[in-house]
């Protein structure tokens, strides 16, 4: 059984204050883009029936393969749920960048329920996945649904959004990732005692989508975790500027960091920012990507 799920950027991240469970409310509209992680998940021979093993089709060391990997923890957790004893073995192709800001992990783990739930016929809904989804990570449960779309609470509450046309991405990638919850805690240290209201989604930005208006768009991308990115990772803000003087029509952090993201206007444009970022010499890597693009899709 294979699955691919996407990767994200975030278009807009307003985050509030923390609550007793240590996470913040948000409000933020996730896109899916064109850089997938596929799970294959198989049937495991009678000798390791029981165990969830996971195997990386090329070998990480940012990447563990025991049970702190969320997608083990996926495949645990909808096993423990429907009380299935049968055990399997994951197979992880990662094209998102590690620990970049993009829910390469969660994608894995979303991709991996819907394997699992298939592999041993467990039927559960997409409502019901989604929930599973939820207690794994905040941000697990979008891309089950992928394309655009709001999400509220911490993150895990998804409302699909209409968009038209196709955006084009060019990401610049950090040669070590960020920690969340560490960047989470700057933010805190940043904004003090006074409890940010987390804001609603622009009209401007929900109105560009519809429209297809990419320039709309770039006016309207805001990423309140942005700052807490750049006071870890100071070069970031060259990086930002580098996109910009190289025609990005806007470029920010993605989630939580370090992932730049560039919108551009078209191909071309694409093909000049990332020349620009390559050959500053600030960043690890560039991805080019087309968004938004299906949530979690069995495709074998
Ligand atoms: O849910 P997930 O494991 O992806 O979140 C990672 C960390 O990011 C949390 O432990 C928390 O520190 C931070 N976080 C948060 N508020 C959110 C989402 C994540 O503080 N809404």
């Amino acid at each position: 059984m294979r699955v691919e799920a996407p990767g994200k950027v975030n278009l807009f991240l307003s985050v509030g204050a923390s609550g007793t469970d240590g996470y913040h409310q948000l409000t933020t509209v996730f896109q899916a883009v064109r850089l997938i992680e596929t799970v294959t998940a198989r049937r495991q021979s009678a000798r390791d029936r029981g165990t969830v093993t996971l195997t990386l089709e090329e070998p990480d060391a940012d990447v563990p393969t025991d049970a702190s990997n969320l997608a083990v923890r996926a495949a645990e957790l909808l096993a423990e749920t429907t009380g299935v004893s049968e055990g399997v073995d994951l197979l992880l192709r990662k094209r998102v960048p590690v620990a970049g800001g993009m829910a390469g992990g969660s994608a894995d783990a979303a991709a991996t329920l819907v394997a699992c739930n298939i592999l041993w016929g467990t039927g559960l809904s997409l409502l019901e996945l989604s929930a599973l989804a939820a207690r794994l990570g905040a941000d697990v449960p979008f891309p089950l649904t992928g394309a655009t779309a709001v999400g509220s609470g911490r993150g895990d509450l998804v409302t699909p959004i209409m968009t038209r046309g196709s955006y084009h991405w060019v990401f610049a990638l950090a040669g070590e990732g960020l920690s969340t919850p560490a960047v989470f805690r700057r933010f805190d240290e940043l904004t003090g005692t006074g409890a940010p209201a987390v804001r609603d989604v622009p009209e401007a930005l929900t109105s560009a989508l519809r429209a297809g208006d990419a320039p709309a768009l770039a006016a309207s991308l805001h990423n309140d975790l942005q700052a807490a990115a750049l006071d870890l990772r100071p070069e970031l803000a060259q990086v930002i500027a580098v996109a910009e003087e190289a025609g990005a029509l806007r470029a920010i952090v993605s989630g939580s960091g370090p992932t730049i993201a560039a919108l551009v206007e078209n191909p071309a444009g694409a093909q000049r920012v990332s020349r620009a970022l390559m050959a500053s010499g600030l960043v690890a890597d560039v991805l080019r990507a087309d968004a938004p693009v299906a949530g979690a899709r069995v495709v074998g």
